[in-house]
């Protein structure tokens, strides 16, 4: 069968004991504790459905009016957002997608020839691994490091350059998540600098990636990397996380950089775009409306959040073996463990003994076991009982 084939999808698609033990305790219809929940519109959240629904029904919507980089007036919103935020943007710098996983198809055919590379930071996101093999993109890690929170290892970023030149590949971009998921970390000023060296002297690009920005713990708001000029930079976020909405499917992509390069890449976007034209219109027009409902959507995850974080640290401190660590924002807590076999075979043992469900740190490429990601958008009884079973049944292999 093979043979009918590209050999980039050739993926084993065989699936993992973690996945055959969660369908054999849905199948069994046993009681299941999930503390991976990151869908928000199954936990429990109060939508302002009518006018949702309102939005989605428009007149406008029987004209077709095909425009590349998208909707002028949903372009005009979401510069509205960045405005909130102290960041001027033009909507012609703006491009809409169904999905930051589009955006990241667009920036990427746009970039990178077969087998050139993209640095990625480890540990993140499982699914940049099949968005790039689909785009014949090479992905190199590169490592943040712990130590007193999440940080960018320049060593590390220095030797990944080297290594992907080594290989005769081109280095095109450096991915960042701002907050990284799981990790939490937004990227500092100072690191960023270091990534815009790094491009500068690569003629390769930085490509942030932000749909947890507004979701920061911190006491200062973090800066988007909408406002970098100082290499060319995507920067991707959409309603998925923004307004808990990611069944409308509207994301988009900002070009800032030195404007020659920007301008340049904002016109071959513009045909990436156009050769698809997959927005469709009903949804393009209610994005100023969808957008809103951002301020409702993040005052309820930011309470849950929170609750869930300070009922986690509560249970921690009655006991001693598992501990979590720092974290800026984002829905996710990674919890350290003790190591008493690989972090899978953990997550499988909570999921039979005590039907919780938490992911193991190695599905985000963790340098080591001994970490388990929590989701603190999870329902608080949910979140609140799980972690009690969790911490029992730690204290059982513990001992
Ligand atoms: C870091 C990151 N980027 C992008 C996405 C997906 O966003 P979208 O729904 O817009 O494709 C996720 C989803 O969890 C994510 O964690």
């Amino acid at each position: 069968m093979a043979g009918f084939f590209a050999r980039r999808t050739s993926w084993d698609l065989t699936t993992n004991r973690y996945t055959q033990g969660l369908d054999a305790h849905r199948r069994a219809g046993r009681e299941l504790l999930d503390l991976t929940a990151s869908n928000p519109t199954t936990v429990g959240l109060e939508y302002r459905e009518d006018e949702l629904l309102r939005a989605l029904v428009n007149r406008e919507a029987l004209r077709y009016e095909p425009q590349p980089k998208g909707l002028l007036s949903a372009r005009e919103a979401i510069a509205g957002y960045y405005a909130e935020r102290g960041v001027e943007i033009s909507p012609d710098n703006l491009i809409l997608t169904t999905s930051t996983s589009e955006a990241y198809s667009f920036i990427f055919r746009l970039l990178c020839d077969p087998g050139d590379a993209v640095l990625v930071p480890t540990p993140s996101y499982p699914l940049f691994d099949f968005l790039a093999e689909i785009q014949d993109v090479k992905l190199v890690p590169y490592e943040l490091v712990y130590d007193h929170g999440w940080q960018v290892e320049p060593t590390s970023l220095f030797a990944a350059v080297d290594r992907t030149l080594a290989t005769g590949a081109r280095c095109r971009a450096i991915l960042v998540v701002h907050p990284n998921n799981p990790t939490g970390s937004f990227i500092q000023p100072r690191e960023l600098q270091l990534l815009n060296d790094v491009c500068a002297a690569n003629d390769a690009a930085v490509i942030a990636d932000e749909v947890f920005l507004d979701y920061a713990l911190t006491a200062q708001q973090p800066l988007t990397c909408a406002a970098n000029n100082d290499a060319l930079t995507f920067t991707l976020s959409g309603l998925s996380k923004i307004s808990a909405l990611p069944q409308m499917k509207v994301a988009w992509l900002a070009v800032n950089g030195p404007p020659a390069v920007k301008s340049a890449a904002l016109s071959r976007l513009e045909v990436v775009a156009d050769t698809y034209l997959s927005m469709s219109a009903p949804i393009q027009l209610a994005v100023p409306t969808l957008l809103q409902e951002r301020h409702s959507m993040q005052a309820q995850l930011m309470q849950r959040i929170r609750g869930n974080l300070q009922e986690l640290d509560s249970q921690l401190a009655r006991q001693k073996l598992c501990h979590r660590l720092d974290i800026e924002g984002g829905w996710y807590a990674i919890l350290r463990v003790p190591v008493t076999g690989s972090d899978e075979d953990l997550a499988v043992a909570l999921l039979q003994e005590k039907g919780v469900l938490v992911q193991p740190g190695h599905f985000y490429d963790f340098a080591a076991d001994g970490h388990l990601v929590l989701s603190l958008i999870t329902p608080t009884d949910t979140f609140r009982s799980g972690i009690a079973r969790l911490l029992e049944y730690v204290a059982t292999i513990g001992r």
